[in-house]
């Protein structure tokens, strides 16, 4: 059965129901707590921090929408778990002041379900849909026309008097979100009218998500408190939120309940989270590539196997962010750590270092 939730359930945390396969991706972070999520999602434009090109983009389309009295273009949402995507196609549904039903590609899983979400939708309304790149293919061929001209091809009877019928669709919106574009299909890809990638956030912007967070939960935090915690939250507004907690509860204890740069500190010391915010995961993935593997290349199944984790945990939560800040390189013969991973972790550079062809020192 597909479950799937409107934007009211959205507000009242708890009773966002998503099916288990989907959460395979966000559970394997620590202390992942939805209700949790729910409760400080922005709900705006306004309140959603950051992603500044992509906003001005969506407010456009959204007053473009309004005036023509016409739903907004499909939409396709990527990048690495926690920056914004679930958020930000519920404050899309909230800003065109319609519905929104979310689901994930591993929830569809016959034809029926598809058609059943399809056939509940009216004029204007958002389908959600997480996870994209998993959707089946049979799923996928009943998207085609859907998202296109906004109809069903149904079959009827059997055999020779086989029949098809053309149901008509209300006209909504499909916006899809994947951590992973490249895996989607080229057709299904190519009928999303606005396709975008989501940023990492600045240590300012997610200072902002960590004082917008505390001051919800009525957290004591200072301002050079919450800079402590974005420094190490990989810019990732969903790891601030997780970390500013745990920050909280570790003032509770030691610190009279009040979060400022030395407490923040000796929280995420506390739980292994150093100051370019890697955590011990990441920390042993590049430790075992420059042991084992004189500083790679070497094959993502390999890591995967030596650190006993699932290689698409690696490649789409811990890899991204090592990329970003260049601890990493991707080559085609696998992954390396750069002089910067080797400097980080207090290694020294070997001295027949090369990236490609040139030596770098
Ligand atoms: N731009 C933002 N501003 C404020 N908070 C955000 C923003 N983006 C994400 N968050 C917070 O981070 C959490 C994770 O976001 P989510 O949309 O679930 O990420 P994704 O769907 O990309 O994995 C949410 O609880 C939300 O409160
Ligand atoms: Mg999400």
């Amino acid at each position: 059965m597909a479950i799937f939730s409107d934007n009211e359930n959205i507000q009242k945390p708890l009773k966002l129901e998503r099916d288990k396969k989907s959460e395979n991706l966000e559970s394997k972070e620590i202390g992942y707590d939805r209700a949790f999520e729910n409760n400080i999602r922005p709900q705006t434009l306004e309140e959603y921090i950051g992603q500044s090109a992509l906003k001005s983009t969506l407010k456009i389309s959204i007053e473009a929408s309004q005036k023509r009295n016409k739903q907004i273009d499909h939409m396709l949402f990527y990048g690495p778990p926690g920056l914004g995507k679930t958020t930000l196609a519920s404050v899309i549904a909230n800003e065109l002041k319609t519905k929104i039903k979310i689901t994930s590609a591993p929830a569809l899983e016959r034809p029926r379900d598809i058609i059943g979400i399809l056939m509940s939708l009216k004029n204007g309304e958002i389908l959600f849909i997480d996870e994209i790149h998993r959707l089946n293919k049979v799923t996928e061929e009943i998207l085609y026309p859907a998202m296109e001209d906004f109809f069903l091809d149904m079959t009827t009877g059997k055999a020779q008097t086989v029949k098809t019928l053309r149901v008509p669709l209300p006209r909504f919106t499909l916006i899809g979100a994947t951590t992973k574009a490249g895996a989607l299909s080229g057709p299904l890809r190519d009928r999303f009218g606005i396709i975008h990638r989501l940023q990492f956030y600045t240590i300012d912007e997610l200072s902002q998500v960590i004082s917008r967070t505390a001051k919800i939960l009525d957290i004591d935090i200072d301002d050079e408190g919450a800079k402590t915690i974005a420094g190490r939250s990989r810019g990732t507004p969903r790891i601030a939120n997780r970390l500013v907690k745990r920050a909280a509860d570790y003032a509770l204890v030691k610190a009279n309940g009040q979060i400022n740069k030395q407490v923040a500190k000796d929280a995420l010391d506390n739980l292994h989270i150093d100051e370019s915010g890697l955590d011990s995961t990441d920390r042993e993935m590049m430790k075992l590539i420059i042991e084992k593997y004189d500083g790679g290349p070497v094959g993502l199944e390999t890591i995967a196997a030596a650190l006993g984790e699932d290689s698409r945990t690696i490649e789409d939560v811990y890899e991204p962010y090592l990329l970003q800040e260049g601890f990493i390189q991707r080559t085609p013969r696998g992954r390396r750590v750069s002089p910067e991973g080797y400097r980080l972790l207090g290694y020294k550079i070997p001295s027949g270092y090369t990236t490609g062809q040139q030596s770098l020192f």
